[in-house]
């Protein structure tokens, strides 16, 4: 999809679909009103009908309004003027693409930057516009032996605005193509299956990246270079697959200062989970798929920053594996030693994530970051705990916890800090090794990121449980969301923007 900007006036505009907004009680945007004018009322006409009341994400299709160059105008209700906020303009511009994608319009123009949305910017409303509009449009059809028919028409979308508002939204339209680039990409690797979607598959995916973009190398470690460094925690994981596991390590060096301190993504890439030897029950294993949709984020989130050339050093390391039983697997009691140097007696199989992560999190040392987030479909406890909503956030610093909690909010992709206290490490305690890798029922989460919390001492560190956010399960919207490439993005241009 592409987007771009126009001025002028919207009743002489050439598109195929005109977009306008109405309030509540019939009150007219501007842009509705030059319609109305120009159609000598037709708008006000068919409003006074009482079909379209203006409420938030209300649509109402006309086609040949008199004296209006589009065959078509898309009046979107805009909500109660004085009310009207954010999240309100998000259920507007998510509305505008489902009924644009009713129709068989090939382009438009949207003229709803000028609505009311609380306190928020052109700047702002552009964004959610066009990432809005490319999530809208997204399908999956990779796997489809022959195309849909009823595919999206909508290929290109001008937002109009006034010259005073210009160069804002051209710099949003660029930041929301990056970013909305980016969920796809995430969403495509998360709705690959998992016979294709391998760890192999996933390091090809990071060599072409390298490729594309001249700021971006890669680097793949293979079982026998981790054995070397001694990562006996990611092996106990891998070795049950026939499936090579893979650790891939993208850097983007964007920054003036080749050696500035790099902001590092990690990401789970459990390309299938089936919990290995504590096999899982089967009714939902085949959600498991979506196990390495934190690998999937983060290098969405690592193409967006590409692609935006974004000043900072950023680093994406994905720990790939595939959780498989076989005579060769983990079984519940083995011991290991992970690349720390501290041992952990693995008592349940299927909490295979923090094994992977727990070796991948020591290697990072190695860069000295800047700061450390961590994206993983770790626990269901998370999903028990807060839905499908915000992402868990666990922190050990109060400013990176803070301005990754000022990211989600701002773009909407949105987190909620849990504890990560002291008081709950003992129920990570082992008889035998330095930790066990389950800490029995209560706050399942929390001691997830407790497990995690003895890897990264020596760095500021972030860990995202995404297992609630990352994917629909079932339904009209199943698949992969995308999430939270949005906000880990926003991170990074945030970061782009700090004095070095
Ligand atoms: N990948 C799962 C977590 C998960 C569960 C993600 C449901 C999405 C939906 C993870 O590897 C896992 O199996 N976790 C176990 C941990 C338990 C054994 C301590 C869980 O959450 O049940
Ligand atoms: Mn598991
Ligand atoms: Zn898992």
């Amino acid at each position: 999809m592409q987007f771009g900007t126009r001025s002028g006036n919207p009743e002489k505009s050439r598109s195929q679909c005109v977009i306008v907004g109405v309030y509540e009680n019939n009150k007219f945007s501007d842009s509705a009103s030059a319609l109305d004018k120009a159609s000598k009322g037709f708008i006000k006409k068919v409003l006074s009908r009482g079909d379209m009341k203006g409420k938030a994400g209300q649509t109402l299709m006309l086609h040949d309004v008199p004296n209006i160059t589009s065959p078509r105008v898309l009046i979107v209700g805009l909500g109660n003027i004085e009310t009207t906020d954010g999240p309100k303009f998000l259920l507007i511009a998510k509305s505008m693409i489902t009924a644009l994608n009713s129709s068989s319009a090939t382009s438009a123009l949207c003229c709803l930057l000028e609505a009311r949305a609380g306190k928020e910017s052109y700047g702002w409303k552009s964004r959610r516009l066009v990432e809005q509009s490319t999530s809208g449009v997204y399908t999956y059809t990779e796997m489809r032996g022959k195309p849909p028919e009823d595919i999206h028409t909508i290929e290109s979308i001008d937002l109009l605005v006034d010259a005073a508002h210009s160069k804002e939204v051209k710099k949003a339209i660029k930041e929301g193509s990056a970013i909305s680039a980016g969920v796809d990409t995430a969403k495509d690797l998360g709705n690959t299956p998992p016979n294709i979607c391998t760890p192999t598959y996933l390091a090809n995916q990071a060599k072409k990246l390298a490729k594309k973009y001249s700021s971006v190398t890669t680097k793949i470690l293979e079982e026998k270079d981790m054995e070397k460094l001694g990562m006996g925690s990611f092996l106990s994981v891998s070795r049950g697959s026939v499936q090579p596991g893979k650790m891939i390590i993208i850097e983007h060096k964007g920054a003036k200062n080749k050696k500035a301190a790099p902001h590092v993504m990690v990401g789970k890439g459990i390309t299938f989970d089936t919990g290995g030897i504590s096999l899982k029950p089967p009714a939902t294993m085949y959600e498991m798929t979506y196990d390495m949709c934190g690998a999937a984020t983060v290098f969405g989130a690592m193409q967006a920053v590409a692609e935006l050339a974004l000043p900072i050093n950023v680093v994406c390391v994905i720990a790939a594996a595939e959780n498989m039983p076989s005579g060769d697997a983990s079984r519940p009691g083995d011991i290991v030693t992970s690349m720390s140097g501290q041992t952990i007696e693995i008592l349940n199989t299927d909490a295979e994530g923090r094994l992977v992560l727990c070796d991948a999190l020591t290697y990072v040392e190695k860069f000295k970051p800047a700061t450390v987030i961590d994206v993983a479909t770790l626990t269901g406890a998370v999903v028990m705990a807060l839905g499908a909503h915000p992402a868990g956030l666990y922190a050990n610093d109060d400013t990176l916890a803070d301005n990754i909690n000022a990211a989600g909010e701002i773009t909407r992709d949105r987190v909620w800090r849990m504890p990560l206290w002291e008081e709950y490490q003992p129920q990570l305690n082992s008889a035998f090794a330095d930790m066990a890798n389950v800490g029995g029922r209560e706050a399942g989460s929390v001691t997830a990121a407790c497990f995690l919390a003895r890897f990264t001492k020596k760095y500021c560190w972030a860990h995202l449980d995404i297992a609630g956010i990352a994917y629909k399960a079932a339904g009209s919207a199943k698949g992969a969301t995308g999430r939270p490439v949005t906000l880990l993005t926003q991170y990074m241009i945030d970061r782009a923007q700090e004095p070095s």
